[in-house]
């Protein structure tokens, strides 16, 4: 039947997009956004191409996360790790969310985004923080989405700062170690506040976490593509939400 169509109209019929149900959306997706570099090799195109194209696809999956009525979106948008790419590229990556504030973040505010930013603020240049900085201040009563980007963001860190803290609050008396349960590392961690993430998402075919939120994640759904990020559209992240309710959550329950 589609060949035939096919052979009368020249191309494929457009299948409609499949919307998710709207009663099981994912509270917090997190995304692993991966498979820059490799998009833009395949086109013959330099790395920053493939980031330049990846900041669209974040605006792209940004609003779909918005229309979807998720509540926190948190984009791995640079690791603690990154700092060992080359100098010019991780200057390259320290420039896109200002490049990407400056462009959207009139639109964030008009969709009453709330941009967040987790992550150590120490080593990022001034340039990059003041935008993330700006656009949090602008952004920080807006009620709709959490927009938050995990810049400079490394989970091993995260979990050895919340165990420093957990460490002096005993030395000092203030916590007894019989007391210490989950809440003392969950709101000690750069992510308090927020719910876990219902749902993972990791671009381009790489099957590992690389040190983010490993804490938060321990009863994440996870769900993997081989598609790279700069190509990510709205029917990839909706079927990664539709796939996510077609799974049952047991939490180690039966
Ligand atoms: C990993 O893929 C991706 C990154 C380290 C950077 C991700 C950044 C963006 C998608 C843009 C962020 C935009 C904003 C607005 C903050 P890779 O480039 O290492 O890909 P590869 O494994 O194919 O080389």
């Amino acid at each position: 039947m589609f060949q035939r169509l096919r052979a009368l109209f020249g191309k494929a019929p457009a299948t409609p997009l499949q919307t998710p149900d709207t009663d099981n959306i994912p509270q917090h997706i997190a995304i692993i956004m991966d498979g820059n570099g490799r998009w833009a090799k395949s086109r013959g195109l330099p790395r920053m191409a493939g980031h330049h194209s990846g900041m669209k696809a974040v605006k792209r999956i940004t609003m779909a996360a918005d229309r979807l009525g998720v509540k926190y979106l948190t984009l791995y948008a640079f690791s603690t790790e990154n700092w060992k790419r080359p100098k010019a590229e991780v200057e390259f990556l320290m420039k896109l969310p200002q490049e990407f504030l400056a462009i959207e973040l009139n639109e964030l505010i008009e969709k009453n985004v709330q941009v967040r930013m987790m992550g150590y603020k120490e080593a990022l240049p001034s340039h990059t923080l003041d935008a993330v900085e700006e656009a949090v201040r602008q952004t920080a009563n807006n009620t709709g989405l959490v927009l938050n980007f995990a810049l400079n963001y490394g989970s091993r860190k995260e979990m050895i700062e919340a165990v420093r803290q957990i460490g002096e609050a005993v030395q000092t008396g203030a916590l007894n170690p019989q007391d210490i349960d989950e809440s003392h590392m969950a709101g000690r961690l750069l992510s308090a506040g927020m719910p876990d993430p219902d749902l993972l998402i990791r671009t381009s075919g790489e099957l590992r976490l690389s040190n983010f939120m490993l804490w938060q994640l321990a009863y994440s759904e996870m769900w993997f593509t081989d598609v790279y990020w700069p190509e990510f559209t709205d029917e990839h992240f909706y079927n990664a939400v539709r796939e996510y309710q077609r799974r049952a959550r047991r939490y180690g329950g039966v």
